[in-house]
């Protein structure tokens, strides 16, 4: 079975990647009058993520159709039944989730998104995918709607929302990653604290540059302390 090139999914993908192409955020005059420094620097601001989206919220911004794919790829090879998403959008990261999801006998995706518009949006397309019944939307500020509710273990973590709260968003769901559990960071360059934090292997993980666009990590839990060492294992 492969729900992602089925004739209810594969399409509406096509034709959502056609029309978030088509819509570029320099269409939007709030962004479009910025300039570039100005822009890198809210895209790195922790004080005004919400002000950005906001201006942004016509604007689908997903992951790239590889990236898409590759989420697909790694939620069904790794048989990923708990999956987190934040930054939903309009679904397409999480249709491409929900397919894996489905392709490998069920699951969840909790998918969370601060703009109602989005969520409306995101849940007409995974009705019409098929998919609804395998996502929980959350809406509201991820800091927020993440910090309770987690289900005991998480498989895969997809971080897509703003990009200055990514290490926040990891510390707080990390005691839910399992040992082994993915984490795909999009655009991660945007946050050089969350790439230390993950690239320091003191901290659990192993990381690599996946694409220009992905940082892949892998949660590796418990540090083996030197001999001699009294050192502390992660759990
Ligand atoms: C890059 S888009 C996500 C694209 C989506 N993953 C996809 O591929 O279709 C980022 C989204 O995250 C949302 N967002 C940003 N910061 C958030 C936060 N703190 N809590 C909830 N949603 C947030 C934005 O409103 C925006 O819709």
């Amino acid at each position: 079975m492969n729900t992602y090139t089925s004739a209810r999914v594969a399409p509406l993908l096509d034709r959502l990647f056609a029309e978030a192409d088509a819509a570029s955020p320099l269409a939007s005059p709030a962004f479009a009058s910025l300039s570039s420094d100005e822009r890198q620097r809210l895209m790195r601001s922790k004080a005004e993520y919400r002000e950005l989206y906001a201006d942004l919220r016509a604007f689908a911004l997903p992951v790239s159709r590889e990236t898409g794919r590759l989420l697909y790829m790694l939620a069904r090879a790794s048989r990923a039944q708990s999956i987190v998403e934040f930054g939903t959008s309009f679904g397409l990261s999480t249709l491409h989730l929900a397919a894996a999801l489905r392709d490998t006998g069920g699951g969840r995706v909790i998918t969370t998104e601060f703009e109602p518009s989005k969520v409306a949006r995101a849940r007409e397309n995974l009705t019409a995918a098929g998919l609804a019944d395998l996502v929980e939307f959350r809406e509201g500020d991820a800091l927020e709607t993440l910090a309770s509710g987690l289900p005991e273990t998480i498989d895969l973590l997809l971080l897509d929302g703003a990009k200055s709260l990514y290490l926040d968003i990891l510390v707080l769901v990390e005691s839910r990653l399992r040992t082994g559990a993915l984490i795909v960071a999009d655009n991660a360059d945007y946050c050089p604290e969350y790439l230390d934090y993950v690239g320091s292997s003191e901290n659990g993980y192993l990381t690599m540059p996946f694409t220009d666009d992905v940082e892949l990590t892998i949660r590796t839990g418990a540090i083996t302390p030197a001999a001699g060492s009294p050192g502390q294992g992660l759990p």
